[in-house]
């Protein structure tokens, strides 16, 4: 992929680029929506990514092209504000925007990128290629941003033009992946952790190619009953609360008969998730996948039961995975609503699970899903 970008810069800005990224996207594999609730994650990087390639131009002038469509949008460096055609633009003037309060010189310059992230499917494209646009600008113009300032730069980006309330679990997993390992991650403290994974270990992704209307009204109504819960347990419990990290399961289950009965259902997968992904940690610590597993069901079932961010076609996925041996566990992946299915199997049973798990999904949806095996893979860095 990297040389047909090269050659399709080439041909169409009539310069070889100069500077060349690669971001990956993600897979969340346990902890849904913890991140900004200052929980915990275990997330990875996956093999499948975004290349940026730019060059400098001599004007104030940048040309961002998206190499799969061929489309290009331009615009003064200066001023890079929002386009409402061609949004995918939003993601890399966001960060641009985000990069000048760093110190980015107004320079313009030839960009294009292309990538393999199936759009839609819960794998955070945006992030990919916001990730990915972030380390080439910032080598563009010289100047040093610290891994988590960038994250937030991708974050703004989303907040600011796409209009998702989003967490950094997006940008940090990109950006801090390795092979072959899940990342941990503190969204309190932001610190990040790697866990070798071994190589008995693999993931199928199973994108439902479903997309439910209004996901991201629905992302920022979870939010929002989130921090209304928070409100709520600062006031009712006796010690510091400053997010649902705070609130442990028995303290959930006392408090929620006198809460919003919405709040509190809202409020359970989120505490619950947390302490999963802490019981997940240490399962895998002791070599325990069919333990981890296991959480990851019940990670579903609360997505299901208590967020109400799954679907029809998520939910047949998981479910036709329990009746299957082979498959350890599988959950939603990311912010629900539709997207992916991540699904934990030894690496020899990756076809024969895919196969039925797919047999399933087209007798009841009547077209097929799309499963690919996903490695956990190195996070973003520089191409040339
Ligand atoms: C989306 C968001 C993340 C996170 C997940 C749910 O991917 O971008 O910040 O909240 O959903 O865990």
């Amino acid at each position: 992929m990297y040389d047909q970008v090269s050659k399709l810069f080439q041909d169409h800005f009539g310069v070889a680029h100069t500077v060349a990224s690669f971001a990956p996207g993600r897979v969340e594999i346990l902890g849904n929506h913890t991140d900004y609730n200052e929980g915990f994650v275990l997330s990875a990087a996956i093999n499948f990514g975004t290349y940026f390639l730019i060059a400098p131009s001599d004007d104030a002038t940048c040309r961002l092209v998206a190499g799969d469509l061929m489309a290009e949008v331009s615009f003064d460096v200066s001023s890079p504000a929002s386009v409402t055609e061609n949004t995918w633009a939003n993601y890399v003037i966001g960060v641009l925007a985000g990069l000048q309060k760093h110190g980015a010189t107004p320079k313009g310059f030839n960009g294009m990128f292309l990538g393999n992230i199936p759009l839609g499917a819960g794998l955070s494209s945006s992030a990919a290629l916001e990730m990915c646009s972030g380390l080439a600008l910032s080598a563009l113009y010289g100047i040093e941003v610290d891994a988590l300032e960038m994250a937030r730069i991708g974050q703004a980006a989303e907040h600011k033009y796409a209009g998702v309330k989003c967490g950094l679990l997006d940008q940090v997993s990109s950006l801090f992946g390795k092979a072959h390992s899940l990342v941990m991650t503190d969204f309190r403290s932001l610190e990040v952790e790697t866990l070798s994974l071994g190589e008995d270990a693999a993931f199928l992704m199973c994108n439902t190619r479903a997309k439910h209307a209004l996901v991201d009204g629905e992302y920022n109504d979870r939010r929002e009953h989130c921090e209304a819960a928070a409100a709520y347990f600062k006031d009712a419990l006796d010690h510091p609360v400053g997010a649902l990290r705070d609130v442990s399961w028995e303290e959930w289950e006392a408090q929620a008969p006198s809460m919003d009965p919405l709040t509190a259902k809202r409020a359970a997968h989120p505490i619950g998730e947390s302490e999963r992904v802490l019981k997940g940690r240490r399962l895998l610590d002791a070599g325990d996948l069919a333990g981890f597993g296991k959480l990851m069901f019940e990670s579903h079932d609360s997505s299901a039961g208590y967020f109400e961010n799954s679907c029809p076609e998520l939910d047949t996925i998981v479910n036709a995975a329990k009746g299957i041996p082979s498959v350890l566990g599988a959950r939603l992946s990311g912010g629900g609503f539709g997207g992916s299915v991540v699904a934990l199997i030894h690496p020899r049973d990756a076809e024969m699970a895919a196969h039925a798990i797919d047999a399933v999904f087209k007798r009841e949806h009547g077209h097929p899903c799309e499963i690919s095996v996903i490695t956990p893979s190195d996070g973003a860095h520089m191409v040339a």
